[in-house]
């Protein structure tokens, strides 16, 4: 497999990011062509969620509707990578968003956040539908345990809608990493999945480049150049 001249992709979109996406859409998303589903993605503009959107697509999605936290991150989304629609949470209402946007509901959930933007989101999920708990982001810095604890509303929303949300771990489906790499690298050299990455020059940048990383700074895979 080579991606001619874009090394970082290997640490990115033909790397565990990829993988992340395609095996957590793949493993826990029971997306079906055909089936007019509709698939949100929260964090859509990071590393993992830019692919899974994008994947969501590829293997039959109607809509893919991903929540950032930037109109500039929306634009990037709806324009560079073919989503259908994107939820600035710092400026939208969400939820009255995610309504327009989904107006058959929602189907397959691609969650990289966690907390009240994906209590909103699990509140107008169908029936039988599919939360991949792919990360909670939001919560990495409180004092709890992983998945963080859902609101008693939303664990009834999930129980009364039989709704699964079961958690993913990358590492645990390493025996299907090479085959789903190959996946990737043709869609990545086909131009059927874009690649976005945010460039950071020195290894003595890293600790500012993974804090920028952690709030946002980033526009998909958050890399560090040490050398051409
Ligand atoms: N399950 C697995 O095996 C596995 C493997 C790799 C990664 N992950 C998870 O995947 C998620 C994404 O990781 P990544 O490496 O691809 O990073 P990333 O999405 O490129 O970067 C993190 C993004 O999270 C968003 N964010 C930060 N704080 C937030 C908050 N309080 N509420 C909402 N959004 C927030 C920021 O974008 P905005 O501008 O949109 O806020 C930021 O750009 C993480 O939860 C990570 O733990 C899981
Ligand atoms: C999906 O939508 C198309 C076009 O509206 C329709 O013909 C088809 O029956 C729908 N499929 C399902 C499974 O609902």
């Amino acid at each position: 497999v080579k991606i001619d001249g874009h090394l970082s992709y290997f640490l990115g979109a033909v790397g565990i990011t990829g993988l992340t996406a395609l095996l957590g859409v793949r493993e826990k998303g029971h997306v079906t062509k055909g089936a007019n589903q509709t698939m949100v993605v929260s964090g859509a503009a990071g590393a993992c969620g830019s692919i899974a959107g994008q994947i969501g697509r590829l293997d039959g999605c109607v809509r893919v509707v991903g929540i950032c936290g930037s109109d500039d991150k929306c634009r990037a989304l709806v324009e560079d990578l073919g989503f259908s629609a994107a939820i600035n949470y710092r400026q939208d209402d969400v939820c009255a968003r995610l309504k327009e946007c989904c107006p058959d509901g929602i189907d397959v959930y691609f969650d990289n956040v966690g907390g009240h933007i994906s209590e909103t989101v699990i509140a107008q999920m169908n029936k039988g539908s599919h939360v991949i708990l792919c990360g909670q982001i939001s919560q990495y810095n409180k004092d709890v345990p992983y998945p963080p604890p859902l609101s008693v509303e939303t664990q009834n929303a999930l129980q009364r809608n039989c709704i699964t949300r079961e958690r993913f771990l990358v590492l645990s489906y390493m025996h299907k990493a090479e085959a789903a790499l190959c996946e990737l690298s043709q869609w990545v050299k086909s131009g059927q999945i874009k690649v976005l990455e945010t460039v950071v020059n020195g290894i003595e940048n890293m600790g500012v480049a993974f804090c920028s990383m952690m709030k946002g700074g980033n526009v998909g895979k958050q890399i560090i150049k040490i050398s051409d």
